[in-house]
């Protein structure tokens, strides 16, 4: 097709979609795709009002994200000006998604149309179904005549189907003002099947020193504001160019509402419902950042985020929301809510208290107890395992971790001991560092039982914790394999039915974009056999 009639046929497209979504009453921002052959698209179409833009609308890439084996979601946002609002005009904009069997979109297998609302920031969500299972596509979008950028995505196998092997990337906490995103520059360059993220996407504080990358944004408390803060952290093309090579799977942690909140809380203590109604501009903004499916448009203050996915019958998935519906930190000090360091006080092990709520903690323990699958992945925020800080003699404990919240903890692992589903496997972030750990069924004795695998990687751009300090604390915590909080990085897994394999990856440094990388650790789980072994460090791909 030559130039022109390319124009006409998006002109046309545009006035269609317009006119079809306001007669159809298509939901604001998303779209669902029925399975079958392309949908007819031509200059034959409804007329309606065109669009101009300011600017090329696609500066925050594309995505895709939560793999199914017959769909997958495609995102984009349309936002000229990503740092100011986005520079849309105040009108639903029409959208066309194309789906191809091959990298230059000849072969396009799907296409449809989707409204754009200004309501969602002119976010896109597309899920798209009638896929075939365990197999590359290639996407993009078309909006006011311009095309974004090319994006690769992979369905997962068929639910149950054997399966030989998953290769995956976790990572998390990606302070834009502390660092460049080496590690993405990496990641990106790796041979995977998705990319899960663990929380701190955004920070809604700006770096106060050892800045590396400016920030124009103070902290966000509106919408608008949060919009802005992903409209820069997305403007990154190290992060854009790993959503746009792999689906990623993404959950939350405390930084894209604010520092260590808890359920309505503040570290802060800021009025409940004020806190709340920030929560609720801060979740908005999640959705319409993130390629989530349409289960997680949020409903004023609430977003449905915790789910499982499948690989064929060889790994589950179980991604888990620790922030929304957890108990406030025990035991603080007057000053300040939030996480601080605490004694063994007696509200620490009160069972009433939760980290995951009672709803979403039956549903984990319910489906790892169903689930068939030979590797079960708790993919959660926080590390799991007890870190006993000795302080003149007397234990203490990081209250926002899940050392706050003995209780639970002691349910879940219990759970693991006694109806033991196959290869409990936790995987973690937010303290900035490696951690390989042993989870035990009591870890004040070294000699019980090893339950699960726990994998903690550090942050891709944040700063370390404390090296010295933190490596004190080892020698009261025997059932650590693994620490370092000195590299920013990821962990790259590769996964079978005999083994599972975590690679340590780590860059030299975030102050420069494109720093080298090698793997600081390899540790192996052998199927049947809970706990870490190191190996030597994989250089494969690094
Ligand atoms: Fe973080």
């Amino acid at each position: 097709m030559d130039r022109i009639d390319d124009l006409l046929t998006r002109r046309a497209l545009l006035a269609r979609a317009t006119g079809l979504a306001a007669l159809a009453g298509l939901p604001v921002g998303c779209a669902v795709a029925p399975p079958g052959p392309p949908a007819p698209l031509g200059p034959s179409a409804r007329l309606g009002p065109s669009t101009r833009l300011s600017a090329w609308p696609f500066t925050l890439g594309v995505a895709s994200g939560d793999p199914l084996p017959d769909s997958v979601v495609l995102w984009t946002r349309l936002a000229p000006e990503p740092l100011h609002g986005g520079g849309m005009p105040p009108e639903p904009v029409a959208v066309e998604w194309q789906v191809a069997a091959d990298d230059r979109m000849r072969t396009i297998v799907q296409r449809g149309m989707v409204t754009a609302m200004p309501e969602l920031g002119h976010a896109v969500h597309v899920e798209v179904a009638g896929l075939e299972p365990g197999r590359w596509y290639w996407y993009r979008f078309v909006a006011a005549g311009a095309e974004s950028p090319i994006g690769r995505t992979r369905t997962a196998p068929a639910a149950g189907a054997p399966l030989d092997r998953l290769r995956f990337a976790f990572a998390s906490c990606q302070h834009y003002g502390q660092g460049y995103y080496a590690p993405y520059r990496h990641m990106a360059r790796q041979e995977l099947d998705l990319v899960m993220f663990l929380g701190d996407y955004i920070y809604e504080t700006s770096a106060r020193d050892e800045i590396v990358r400016p920030e124009p944004h103070t902290a966000p408390i509106s919408l608008v504001q949060y919009r802005n803060k992903y409209g820069l952290y997305k403007s990154d093309p190290d992060l854009q160019a790993a959503h746009a090579r792999f689906p990623w799977i993404v959950t939350w942690d405390d930084h894209e509402v604010a520092n260590d909140y808890a359920d309505d809380q503040s570290q802060d203590r800021d009025d409940a419902a004020w806190f709340l109604r920030r929560r609720a501009a801060a979740y908005q903004a999640y959705y319409e950042h993130m390629p989530l499916r349409r289960r997680a448009l949020p409903d004023g203050a609430r977003l449905q985020l915790y789910r499982r996915l499948g690989f064929g019958d060889l790994v589950a998935f179980s991604v888990v929301d620790d922030r929304q519906f957890r108990s406030h930190q025990a035991c603080p000090p007057i000053e300040r809510a939030g996480g601080n360091l605490v004694p063994d006080c007696a509200e620490r092990h009160d069972p009433r208290r939760s980290m995951l709520g009672a709803e979403q903690e039956r549903w984990l323990i319910d489906g790892l107890d169903r689930s068939s699958a030979r590797w079960n992945v708790i993919a959660q925020q926080l590390l799991m395992a007890q870190i006993k800080h000795k302080s003149a003699g007397t234990a203490e404990f990081w209250s926002d971790a899940w050392d706050g919240y003995p209780a639970a903890r002691e349910r879940l692992l219990r759970f693991l001991a006694a109806r033991r589903p196959a290869n409990p496997i936790v995987i973690g972030g937010d303290i900035h560092s490696y951690w390989v750990t042993d989870l035990k069924r009591d870890f004040d004795d070294p000699a019980s039982p090893t339950v699960a695998t726990e994998f903690v990687g550090t942050s891709i751009s944040s700063r370390g914790i404390a090296y010295e300090r933190t490596r004190a604390t080892l020698r009261d915590n025997p059932h650590v394999k693994f620490f370092d909080s000195r590299k920013r990085g990821y962990v790259r897994c590769e996964v079978t039915p005999a083994h599972w394999l975590s690679d340590l990856i780590a860059v030299d440094n975030v102050t420069q974009r494109d720093a080298p990388s090698s793997t600081l650790a390899s540790f192996v789980v052998e199927s049947g056999r809970p706990g870490a072994i190191e190996i030597a460090p994989s250089s494969h791909g690094v």
